[in-house]
Formats: C-alpha cells, sequence, structure tokens
C-alpha cells in the first residue's frame, strides 16, 4: 500500500486529530517517508533471507511485519512524553513510526540476519536494546534495532529511522499473549498472571535453547562465529517501564519458509 496513491481519508479513517489535520500536506509526506524507509529495510531482509538459503538451505527469517504508527498514537506518545505535538517533533523525537517485527526461526538467526543487516555500510544505529541476553523482569524478550536507512528523494539522500524488532516465533507467542492481557483492565489476580507468564517466558527461553541445539544437530552447517559474537554484547540498564505497542492498525504481513510455499 502506498500513502501517496490512496485516498488520504482511507488513511486516516477516523482517526483525524486536529493538530495533524493542520499540517496534513507535510504529515502525509512525513509518513510517505517513513512508509519509503520501510519497504528499504524489508528489502535488505529479504535480500539477506534468500542468501542464506543459498549458504545455509533455510531460510533464518519466518515473517515480516511491518507497521506504521497510528495518527492517534502518535499524538497520544507525543503528548505522554511531554514533546510537543508538531510534525517536526515526529521526526525529532519518536523513533518508533516505522515498525518492522522480524520472526525467526532460532534465536541464532536473530543475531546473524541482525550483524548482517547492521553492518551494512548506508546503515547507522541509533540504538541497540538486547532484551535476550538481558530480559525484561516481566520475562519479555526480544532484540530491538534502532536504525537509521537512506531514501533517496528527488530532493536529495534523507536518513529516516525504523524500529526493528528480532523474535523468535517463541518469543513473539509469548509477546502477543502478554500484549493482550495488558489491555485486560481491572483483573483481580493480575499478580498472579503477571507470575505465570513469567514462568511461560522462563519455560519459552530454554525451549528456544534447546530448539537450537537440535538444529545445530541436524545441520551442521551454523553461522561462521563473527556474526554471533554479539550474542555476548552487554546491556545492563534496566528496562522494566511502560511500553507503548498499540499500532496494530496497519500491518502487512509477508511469510517466508517452505511451509507455506511461498518464496520472495
Ligand atoms: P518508547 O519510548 O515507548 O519506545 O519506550 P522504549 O524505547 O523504552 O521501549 P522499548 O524499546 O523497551 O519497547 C518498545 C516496544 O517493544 C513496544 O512498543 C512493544 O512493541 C515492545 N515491548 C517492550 N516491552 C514489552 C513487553 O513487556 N511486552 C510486550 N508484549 N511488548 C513489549
Ligand atoms: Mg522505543
Amino acid at each position: 500500500m502506498n500513502i501517496d496513491s490512496r485516498e488520504k481519508s482511507d488513511f486516516f479513517g477516523n482517526d483525524r486529530p486536529k493538530i495533524i489535520l493542520d499540517n496534513e500536506e507535510s504529515f502525509m509526506k512525513l509518513m510517505s517517508h517513513y512508509e519509503c524507509a520501510m519497504m528499504e529495510v524489508e528489502t535488505k531482509l529479504k535480500v539477506l533471507n534468500n542468501e542464506f538459503s543459498f549458504l545455509y538451505e533455510r531460510n533464518p527469517i519466518e515473517t515480516i511485519k511491518s507497521r506504521l504508527k497510528k495518527p492517534s498514537s502518535i499524538i497520544e506518545k507525543l503528548k505522554r512524553k511531554g514533546f510537543p505535538v508538531s510534525v517536526e517533533s515526529i521526526e525529532e523525537n519518536l523513533f518508533d513510526i516505522a515498525g518492522i517485527r522480524v520472526i525467526c526461526s532460532f534465536p541464532e538467526d536473530i543475531y546473524a540476519t541482525a550483524e548482517l543487516l547492521t553492518q551494512q555500510d548506508d546503515i547507522h544505529v541509533i540504538e541497540r536494546k538486547d532484551y535476550i541476553l538481558h530480559p525484561k523482569a516481566n520475562g519479555y524478550r526480544s532484540l530491538h534495532l534502532i536504525l537509521e536507512v537512506p531514501i533517496f528523494l528527488s530532493t536529495g539522500k534523507k536518513f529516516v529511522k525504523v524500529e526493528v524488532q528480532f523474535r523468535t516465533i517463541a518469543m513473539d507467542f509469548w509477546a502477543s499473549l502478554d500484549h493482550k492481557l495488558k489491555y485486560k483492565k481491572n483483573l483481580d489476580n493480575a499478580d498472579y498472571i503477571a507470575q505465570k507468564l513469567k514462568e511461560c517466558a522462563d519455560i519459552i527461553s530454554s525451549m528456544d535453547k534447546k530448539m537450537q541445539e537440535i538444529r545445530s544437530m541436524i545441520d551442521s552447517r551454523n553461522y561462521p562465529a563473527k556474526l554471533l559474537e554479539n550474542v555476548e554484547s552487554e546491556w545492563d540498564d534496566d528496562y522494566d517501564d511502560v511500553y507503548d505497542d498499540g499500532d496494530t492498525g496497519l500491518y502487512y504481513e509477508y511469510r517466508y519458509g517452505s511451509d507455506d510455499g511461498m518464496s520472495i
């Protein structure tokens, strides 16, 4: 889908906050830049996935999901974080307007794919949070990157930020359930549920490790060690803070692998 070619009303729907309407032209332009940057990153990921099928005879990526943050969520986040509500402020302060979720088969696929992506010389890594090595207190695991990628416009080159979240299928399964429960208000057994979820996260983590071991046993073509060295990288801060993931409005999904018979 392309913002420029679809009716503006389709994109906004009932979601037309006043502040954005006042600057609709520049807002739409900025959104189209984010959309282009997402396409760039998706293409890079697809190229890597394709190449891996020759090198290792398998695809590291199961699914890629991408979403553009909804206007109402953008405004809500700007206000919540105390930033000015303007088009310039969006670009300056919010780094997750363009979001890509990469679902991999095994933990090592995450590190190998992320490493090969961030090594590319046109990509700037702005931030890297390894919640796999250092999970959140609730059990959340993923590798988060904020990247800047160049898009080439008629006016020249522009670097645009994209958030990329890498997860295994198992981590994604857990995060989806966790996300659903976050929106269930007034649970009288909330603490007990949180404890159970944490237990599930730990089981999932050890299962991911076991599955990884089994894969290595049945297939000796492992990744070169240099692709996995970030597995040991340090990330010590405490990330047990509030998060926002209410943006499932515009999701485009691509599936890979032999299961569904689709290729890139
Ligand atoms: P923001 O400024 O809101 O982006 O906060 P942050 O940068 O500290 O957030 P972080 O990078 O830790 O997480 C951002 C995204 O990760 C969220 O929007 C969610 O998609 C996902 N996420 C983070 N923590 C959790 C969690 O505990 N459960 C689930 N389901 N998703 C999470
Ligand atoms: Mg963030």
